[in-house]
């Protein structure tokens, strides 16, 4: 059978099959070094020079996503650090759309940036086509930047659609799918010029080590700049974070499936509770983005769900047993967080906000978990 017309699925749970050439291991050694040897003619080997710009247990992770992802990925220490190099590569004064609730530290990355003038910075609602059509100043915007679904209310931007609003003005468009990773979700395939995750999250899934990466199609003429800032900053992801980021890959699809099908049980449950006045999951048919996800979502809707509480939100966080009161999101165990307190006034998360990465133990727990935690507060 030919391997690439393998499903993702089998070419995620064999890690594209790589097997190591002289031992046939079934698992790829892990590369910790910070130099390599040139070969007799003072040639470079494989490529590999030094472990800031590259190494190979790196490079063997970032084929594995960029198969997952329909382009070439390339993959930094963080979430954070992959968006930064994104934004250091455009145009001194380039303007910069993105949605005004989305993760709220990017956000402030953005904030900062235009404070000293590196950049110009408009934002629009989350989700609102018209709104992002008025935020993008042709000629001017370089970059659309969306989340979707999106920290907060879990509102869904149709990536199609904003990847022509992007084109049409001249812009690109960056989606942060770190709540669809590919195996629900591929923006590229969609429209979008790159496609982005904290790989902290999905990707890895077990919250045991932080990473970001990029995507894009062949070609993104951004994307040699990129990889440069990314070699100043020496941001790459080091080797042991990608051996276990391989690790976590193999099982994204199962993880992924059993998180959205506890999210979808658990929403339905507290959907007419009396002491929660909403349900935001995008599962649900009353989430305004439902129509658009079950389009872009294919593979489930996750995990990601915000709760709205009829009471103090913050005493419920503090009497679950179960869910861990924790940030970050996307591994395997639930964790639940008063976002107010985290994102800070100024972001716009009610109150009475709870945040919930639903994971993939017993839902009956989590639902039996809530349940007393409503009682006691
Ligand atoms: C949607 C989203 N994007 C980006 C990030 C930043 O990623 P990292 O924490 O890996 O730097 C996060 C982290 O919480 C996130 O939730």
């Amino acid at each position: 059978m030919k391997r690439n017309t393998l499903s993702l699925q089998t070419k995620a749970a064999q890690a594209l099959h790589m097997l190591e050439p002289e031992s046939g291991a079934v698992v790829p050694a892990m590369h910790s070094a910070s130099t390599f040897a040139r070969d007799e003619n003072y040639d470079l080997r494989e490529g590999f020079i030094y472990s800031r710009y590259g190494s190979p247990t790196t490079a063997q992770c970032e084929r594995i996503i960029g198969e997952l992802e329909g382009g070439e990925s390339l993959l930094f220490n963080s979430g954070m650090s992959a968006t930064v190099a994104v934004v250091e590569a455009l145009p001194m004064g380039a303007h910069v759309v993105a949605q005004s609730m989305m993760y709220h530290v990017g956000l402030d990355w953005l904030d900062r940036q235009a404070a000293r003038g590196v950049i110009g910075f408009s934002s629009f609602e989350a989700g609102n086509l018209a709104a992002l059509e008025a935020a993008i100043q042709p000629g001017k915007t370089k970059l659309v930047w969306i989340e979707t679904p999106a920290n907060g209310d879990w509102s869904i931007t149709d990536i199609a659609a904003a990847a022509a609003l992007a084109h049409a003005a001249g812009a690109i468009l960056m989606c942060d799918s770190t709540a669809a990773p590919p195996c629900t979700t591929q923006p590229l395939a969609l429209g979008a010029d790159i496609s982005f995750h904290s790989a902290t999250k999905y990707l890895n899934g077990h919250s045991d080590l932080t990473a970001g990466v990029l995507s894009a199609a062949e070609g993104l003429d951004m994307w040699d700049e990129i990889r440069t800032v990314r070699s100043f900053q020496g941001t790459v992801l080091p080797g042991f974070e990608a051996w276990l980021l391989i690790r976590g890959l193999r099982t994204l699809f199962i993880r992924y499936k059993q998180a959205s099908e506890n999210a979808m049980a658990f929403a339905r449950h507290f959907e007419s509770h009396p002491a929660v006045a909403q349900v935001m999951y995008p599962g649900l048919p009353s989430h305004t983005g439902h129509g658009v996800a079950a389009g872009q979502m294919t593979g489930g809707f996750g995990g990601m769900m915000s709760l709205l509480i009829n009471g103090d939100a913050l005493k419920v966080a503090k009497a679950c047993k179960v869910f861990i009161p924790a940030t970050s999101l996307g591994g395997v165990e639930s964790l639940i967080e008063h976002r107010h307190t985290v994102a800070g006034a100024g972001r716009g998360i009610p109150e009475n906000l709870l945040r919930l990465s639903i994971g993939i133990e017993a839902v009956d727990d989590l639902i039996a978990d809530l349940e007393q935690a409503l009682g006691a507060a």
